[in-house]
């Protein structure tokens, strides 16, 4: 229930949304506003830097007084703020954190930095009636990230592994741009590859030199492009109009990419006796990667968990959830709290 001494407003504007929400005890949200900047990025097939800033700038002010407002509280009724603080764009990442840290002197509110990547996974216990069996092998899989963790309880990670290059939702993204699609690229892809045949062409499968459990998608990427090029690596990309078979390459790129996410995580799960399976990220909302995932869980008897699609993508409910844990731990940043781009 919530009571004045257990809503937490959370601040997050790490990449490309601008978001904030009012959660109760970590759990019951009483907002969760959204400005994606998705519209504004669309023309470079990625996120812009210096665009993401500038736009957060600007929509902050609003985005948090929506949240205030929907959830029927001011700033006065907190008991703390907590802010994404890393990993991220440092441009974008700054605009929320100053904003928070502005608020939280202001009303002599306590602030807490919430690390990204682990409210991502926080966002995906959120919704469970219990906990996944532990250990539980994390995969975190977004347009800035995919890495593993071993998890023991919602708030112990143990990094496992991380991408040496890419991440396997700004693959999805680049792949789109070439084929003509909308950004963010995942939903386009997949949309698309639900016409195509994904085993009509052979993209390459990424296995870690020593064997331990790992992820690139760099030269997924570079196959994709050579493959559009008729096999020339030096011959010009053709335009999305001009590609013959562009469903069957979405579905080839997505069946290649589930294959490199789905392969590390169960290696992972296998050597570390886990128990549960946690996908989160905005690219955890594939429906490919998610059937791919369920069928594997049943084959090797592991809970297989995912959030539901709205808290796949980046949201403030999993920042301000994650931090009423830090909050009621009693931890505070003190007001030299700096952000960090890892
Ligand atoms: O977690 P998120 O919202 O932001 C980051 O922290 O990066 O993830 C955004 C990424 C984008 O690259 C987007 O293309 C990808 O998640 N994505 C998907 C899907 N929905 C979003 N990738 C594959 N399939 C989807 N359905
Ligand atoms: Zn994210």
């Amino acid at each position: 229930m919530a009571t004045r001494s257990n809503l937490v407003l959370g601040i997050e504007s790490s990449c490309d949304d601008t978001a904030a929400a009012v959660v109760a005890g970590g759990r019951e949200v009483l907002s969760s506003v959204v400005d994606s900047q998705a519209a504004l990025h669309a023309g470079w097939g990625g996120v812009v830097p210096e665009i993401a800033s500038r736009s957060h700038l600007e929509s902050i002010p609003n985005v948090v007084a929506r949240a205030l407002e929907e959830a029927g509280v001011g700033l006065d009724d907190l008991a703390g703020i907590a802010v994404t603080q890393r990993p991220g764009l440092i441009g974008s990442l700054l605009v929320g954190l100053s904003y928070a840290k502005a608020l939280a002197f202001a009303r002599d509110l306590p602030l807490v930095g919430v690390h990204h990547i682990e409210a991502h996974v926080y966002a995906a216990t959120m919704e469970w009636p219990t906990q996944a069996p532990d250990p539980t092998i994390a995969l975190v899989v977004s347009g800035g990230h995919t890495a593993l963790y071993e998890m023991r309880g919602p708030r112990s990670m143990t990094p496992i592994a991380s991408t040496l290059d890419d991440a396997a939702g700004e693959a999805f993204d680049k792949v789109a741009f070439l084929l003509g699609l909308a950004y963010p690229g995942g939903p386009s892809v997949s949309k698309l590859a639900l016409e195509g045949d994904p085993k009509a062409i052979r993209f390459p499968r990424y296995r870690a030199k020593d064997g331990r459990p790992g992820f690139s998608f760099s030269g997924l990427k570079t196959a994709v492009l050579y493959h559009l090029r008729g096999g020339d690596a030096l011959a010009p990309t053709p335009a999305p109009e001009a590609i013959p078979d562009r469903a069957d390459v979405a579905a080839s790129f997505q069946a290649a990419v589930v294959d490199n996410l789905l392969r590390p995580t169960l290696q992972a799960a296998q050597e570390r006796s886990a128990r549960s399976i946690l996908v989160a990220g905005g690219v955890a909302a594939n429906r490919a990667l998610r059937a791919a995932m369920q069928a594997a869980g049943e084959t090797h008897g592991l809970d297989v968990r995912f959030p539901s699609p709205a808290y796949c993508t980046d949201n403030a409910v999993m920042i301000a959830g994650l931090g009423w844990h830090s909050l009621a731990a009693g931890e505070h940043a003190g007001w030299s709290l700096d952000a960090s781009p890892r």
